[in-house]
């Protein structure tokens, strides 16, 4: 397998930036040798949702045994790694930094280049984790914390054409779900729920202003709450799976559309479907009808690969390995880190 060979980059790459500690070997930016993830959503559960300080705890204590057993199980040998890459940001701080300052000490320790990686960047390229990418393509970033319409001319650059302008997809299917009485994280529930339910709740979709590739999902999550509060003020429990359904048509069929128009507009010969939300069903299939009748190649990574890993993180790192773009041993944590300035190459 040409194991040692001078020619193969081997990445260790660490993901803090939320509530997953995980920690990978990528071989040539591509091939995952080990990807290891302990989940603190257990923990964040009770609190419902991620609670900053208990975050940060939780990846102290996971953090050294996620990078020992990434090593082990991926058979290399710290001294034919190629580089050390972690998540830079964006992020929680106190979440970030530890797995920023793990990465440091390794790569000091190993006298190897320490990869600052973007988040973004990274579930954006847990869909080269499949097979290659081809330019320029459009991405539709969904997760607990982004939705955002990512142009890429060529790889590892980055043009940032539409963002949500108040609530992420994820973070609205997380209060729909809590108001529902599900626990934290709610999308998986909402999606599940969605799929079962004979009729959907009539509710707005957000559009904006014509001609935008912008967001903006917190009408959509009042609507919903209103809803449920009417119906307990009427003294009648509100009907969850018609809510659910009414809820993910309005969120998909507005992404699903922004996505197709910005793919006919900006020329790109491929769309790629990233981030945690890209694990709910509903919008997998919506966008795989819509891009097969449209003839668009979809690219969408396997459920393992929507969520936090360091997979991707390490998938993304290798763009900047091939540039030689490495990064001091003083970065900082940066929790409002830019994916566009993050670009790689000239
Ligand atoms: O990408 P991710 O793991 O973390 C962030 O970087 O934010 O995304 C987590 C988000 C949560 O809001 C979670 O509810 C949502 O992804 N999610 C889903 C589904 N699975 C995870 N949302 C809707 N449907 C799902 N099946
Ligand atoms: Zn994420």
């Amino acid at each position: 397998m040409g194991l040692g060979n001078e020619k193969d980059c081997y990445i260790l790459a660490v993901e803090t930036s939320c509530d997953e500690t995980s920690a990978a070997v990528v071989k040539n930016g591509h091939e995952v040798l080990s990807n290891l993830i302990s989940s603190q959503i257990e923990t964040h559960k009770a609190f419902g949702g991620v609670v900053p300080e208990v975050a940060s705890r939780k990846h102290v204590e996971s953090i050294t045994l996620m990078l020992e057993q990434a090593l082990e199980q991926s058979g290399i040998r710290p001294e034919q790694l190629s580089a050390v890459a972690v998540t830079e940001g964006p992020g929680l701080v106190g979440a970030l930094l530890v797995g920023v300052m793990a990465a440091k000490s390794l790569a000091f320790a190993l006298d190897k280049p320490l990869i600052g990686t973007h988040h973004i960047a990274g579930h954006i390229y847990a869909n080269r984790l499949m097979e290659p990418i081809k330019y320029p393509c459009l991405a539709l970033v969904v997760s607990g914390g982004h939705t955002e319409l990512v142009l890429m001319e060529r790889e590892g650059h980055f043009r940032l054409i539409g963002r949500t302008r108040d609530d992420a997809v994820g973070e609205a299917y997380d209060k729909v779900a809590r108001a529902l009485g599900f626990p934290y994280p709610g999308g998986p529930y909402v999606d599940k729920l969605a799929a079962e339910a004979p009729e959907a709740a009539e509710l707005p979709r957000v559009w904006l202003e014509p001609g935008s590739y912008d967001f903006s999902f917190s009408g959509l999550k009042s609507a919903v709450l209103n809803l449920v509060n009417q119906s307990r003020m009427r003294g009648e429990e509100p009907d969850p799976a018609k809510i659910a359904r009414g809820f993910q048509e309005s969120v998909v069929e507005v992404l699903v559309e922004k996505a197709i128009r910005a793919v006919r507009e900006t020329g790109a010969v491929q769309l790629l479907l990233c981030g945690g939300v890209a694990a709910n069903r509903g919008l997998r299939t919506a966008l795989a009808a819509r891009c097969e009748s449209e003839q668009v190649p979809l690219s969408i990574p396997p459920l393992g690969y929507c969520t936090d890993n360091a997979a991707m993180i390490g998938a993304a790192a290798y763009l900047k390995w091939k540039h030689g773009e490495f990064s001091p041993l003083s970065m900082k944590a940066e929790p409002g880190l830019s994916l566009e300035a993050w670009s790689v190459g000239p």
